[in-house]
């Protein structure tokens, strides 16, 4: 098999078939944050058992085709014993791992950030993919206000993607290009959909100029959506149509899928945007599933808390959430589906 063929073989794993990506990426400092909020101690013995919760969850390969872990998680192996990598392979989930190194302060606009992490990318990529990683992600952030975002920082994010990509594929690891406009702010839809085109317009520029297989790259964008404090908040058809909108005009047809990130929209919303956007009556040249973080993983960490006796429940309330936008992803999703959850 050549490098373009597993490159291509990967894509059509992850996205076939209503599948989508679990994002169980978060850095050591975030996870912490989430599990403090209730009361669950950070060790890397809690964080592997949250963990080893979603990947061990029994028919979660029904729907999750893929994982992105952080380096931490790569490295660690299940209360058994097993590499957590085998515990995903073991039910058809391919590894993936975010290879950034966060968001810092952009030098000349402080207020912005720049994605980080491509000094010694390429050593990084060729350990990851002997750790069983096929996929990689990298999230470049651009925040709205009513003066940013700055050109500087949309251009600077999308040159560091670009670079990040082309690594990867050299690699031998599907690139996942995240560039996440925020959703925190006042800002109306129109906003959120004005920012995003040009955010994409500079992103695909810049993985045009360094040589991107388009083919063999997926798209992790946000959805076109309200400001999460926009007195008026747009309906999920107005989202549906926004994004497709969007995306149309700006995602070249040559790319196979989109999968789109959470961002802070509640588990339920995330899973009826996805459907509306899989029903809308507009053609769409490539898969649109999710790659999720919050929206899949919260009401298992919820249902979880901690404790040793609701682990079942937590792998119960994933097993649900994975399910409802697995439906979605191939736009069969209704809200009678909720009611289907195990109690
Ligand atoms: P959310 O779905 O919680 O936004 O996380 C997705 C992700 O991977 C962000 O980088």
């Amino acid at each position: 098999m050549t490098a373009a063929q597993e490159l291509e073989r990967t894509i059509q794993a992850l996205i076939t078939g209503g599948k989508g990506i679990l994002a169980a990426d978060e850095t050591v400092p975030t996870v912490t944050k989430r599990l403090n909020a209730l009361q669950i101690e950070s060790t890397a013995d809690s964080r592997r058992t949250y963990r080893e919760m979603f990947f061990a969850t029994p028919g979660a390969g029904e729907f999750i085709s893929g994982a992105i872990l952080y380096d931490e998680t790569i490295r660690q192996n299940s209360s058994s014993g097993t590499p957590l990598v085998e515990v995903l392979m073991k039910q058809g989930i391919i590894p993936g791992i975010k290879v950034d190194i966060g968001a810092k302060a952009l030098a000349g606009s402080p207020e912005e950030t720049v994605t980080e992490g491509l000094d010694g990318l390429r050593g990084r990529l060729k350990e990851y993919y002997g750790l069983g990683a096929r996929f990689a992600k990298w999230r470049a952030v651009i925040r709205i206000t009513e003066q940013f975002p700055s050109s500087t920082c949309i251009n600077v994010n999308a040159h560091a993607l670009g670079r990040y990509a082309a690594l990867c594929q050299e690699a031998g690891l599907v690139p996942i290009v995240e560039p996440e406009v925020l959703m925190d702010g006042g800002h109306t839809i129109e906003r959120c959909a004005e920012v995003t085109g040009c955010v994409l317009h500079a992103v695909f520029n810049a993985l045009y100029d360094q040589q991107i297989v388009l083919e063999q790259m997926l798209l992790k964008p946000n959805m076109i959506i309200s400001g999460m404090s926009c007195p008026k908040q747009a309906s999920v058809s107005e989202v549906a149509t926004a994004t497709v909108r969007c995306l149309r005009r700006y995602v070249p047809a040559a790319v196979p899928g989109i999968v789109f990130l959470s961002g802070g929209q509640s588990d339920v919303l995330a899973t009826r945007h996805l459907n509306a956007i899989n029903t809308l009556d507009t053609p769409r040249p490539w898969v649109v599933s999710f790659s999720y973080g919050r929206a899949l993983q919260d009401p298992a960490l919820l249902a979880w808390h901690g404790k040793t006796e609701q682990f079942k429940a937590g792998q119960q309330a994933f097993y649900h959430r994975a399910k409802c936008n697995g439906a979605a992803a191939l736009g069969r999703y209704s809200e009678a589906l909720e009611g289907t959850a195990a109690q």
